[in-house]
């Protein structure tokens, strides 16, 4: 049998205001796959998101697209982590449905936050609200722990994995840098390049745009 740790973050709660750039609040806690913790992760990408709760109708649909992708995710080094408020009973439960009528495996570990403690501590409740149900928030992290991107969605609309997949793609594409991810960028576009901002570059420059808009190296996926 394994053993059962408490949930446990680093961080005191509430302390919603992460921003990009904060290292990722290490936690500990149980989760589908066994009892984890977020330091495990370093050194690969990692995609923390919460939902609202099992056994609802959009968050279902996200799980399956999720699981449906998750050689997409594995191909770019990236692990998934779910958590929301429910139990881990709940959690097992929603699985095993979503395996029945889906025919998919959720494999990633989803994590339970009965106590909201790292919910909190990652922003994901909403502070004026009654309900106790995380929203859809997404944390892209980067090998070293640290927040890269995130994302909030509201609970009624459901997040789409290709763009999940594309930021992904883009976050690892600049991380070398220093090169720009354009609007829409995909794999195989071009990047674009840091301006140099000088008063001699922009007199300098050809075109008008020259300066600041240079396109430069295709990106490819990682
Ligand atoms: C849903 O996933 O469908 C959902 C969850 C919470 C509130 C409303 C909808």
């Amino acid at each position: 049998m394994t053993q059962m740790i408490e949930a446990n973050v680093e961080r005191e709660a509430p302390c919603a205001g992460l921003r990009i750039g904060d290292v990722a609040p290490n936690f500990s806690a149980r989760s589908t796959t066994g009892d984890i913790r977020l330091s495990d992760y370093r050194g690969r990408w990692l995609i923390l998101f919460s939902h609202p709760a099992d056994f609802t109708p959009v968050c279902t649909t996200e799980f399956v697209a999720l699981a449906q992708s998750a050689s997409e995710f594995e191909q770019r080094d990236c692990a998934l982590m779910a958590l929301s408020v429910d139990s881990l009973f709940s959690h097992f439960a929603w699985l095993r449905l979503i395996r029945d009528r889906y025919d998919i495996e959720v494999r990633f570990p989803i994590v339970e936050d009965p106590t909201l403690v790292i919910g909190r501590a990652y922003g994901m409740v909403a502070p004026n609200d009654n309900d106790s149900a995380t929203v859809r928030t997404t944390f892209f992290i980067d090998p070293h722990g640290v927040i890269r991107a995130m994302t909030c969605y509201p609970a009624n609309v459901g997040r789409s994995t290709p763009e999940m997949l594309r930021t992904l793609d883009a976050l690892q594409a600049v991380d070398d840098g220093p090169v720009l991810a354009p609007a829409n960028w995909a794999p195989g576009q071009a990047l674009l390049a840091q301006p140099d901002a000088s008063l001699d570059t922009v007199f300098s420059a050809e075109g008008q745009t020259d300066w600041f808009m240079k396109e430069t190296k295709r990106g490819s996926r990682k």
